[in-house]
């Protein structure tokens, strides 16, 4: 299997994730009242799956690898794209918790919740189907079968490693909350 095999399969799973957005703005334009449980589950998602996990592999391996590559320019080009709204979307993540922190403290702050959701769920479609269709594939042929092999088994090791990263944030997390509520 080539590496970008996995990263297609998650290019999936984040489609389908994304998907879910259009009904929850349709609720939250509605009732005029955000599901804040979702809104968690759905920037979990973003970060730990989409961005750290997936986005990881795309920087921390293949762009990296591509890095020591001759590329074509529009190659060069489109990895410099990429890599700019991956930016884009942690920004737009970070606006949208700052949205829902925000109506948690009874603000209403429902409408900028909806444009950040709008946001991410028109962005990463396109995103993907450049990745899809115009880099993924073609970016493969700078790479030997060897390098090939090599890079599947680092983000066979990139994943396995995920889990309990994620884990060891969450508890870290966790006692530091305590520790602050000890302070009080
Ligand atoms: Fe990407
Ligand atoms: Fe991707």
């Amino acid at each position: 299997m080539k590496p970008i095999g996995p990263m297609m399969w998650e290019h999936r799973l984040i489609e389908k994730m994304l998907r879910l957005f259009d009904d929850e703005i349709r609720k939250i334009i509605e009732w005029n009242k955000v599901d804040t449980v979702f809104i968690d589950t759905a920037v979990d998602f973003i970060r730990t799956y989409a961005d750290r996990t997936h986005h990881g592999k795309e920087e921390d391996i293949l762009f990296r690898d591509l890095e020591k590559k001759k590329l074509s320019s529009e190659h060069a080009r489109i990895m410099a794209e990429l890599t700019e709204e991956h930016k884009y979307a942690r920004r737009t993540v970070g606006k949208l918790i700052d949205a829902k922190e925000r109506y948690l403290k009874g603000e209403n702050t429902s409408q900028f919740v909806v444009s950040f959701l709008k946001e991410l769920a028109w962005f990463y479609p396109q995103h993907i189907e450049k990745e899809d269709k115009h880099f993924f594939f073609p970016c493969m042929e700078y790479f030997t079968k060897e390098e090939q092999d090599r890079m599947l088994s680092e983000f066979w090791e990139f994943d396995r490693k995920m889990i309990h990263e994620k884990y060891t944030k969450v508890v870290d997390l966790l006692i530091g909350e305590r520790g602050k509520g000890a302070e009080k």
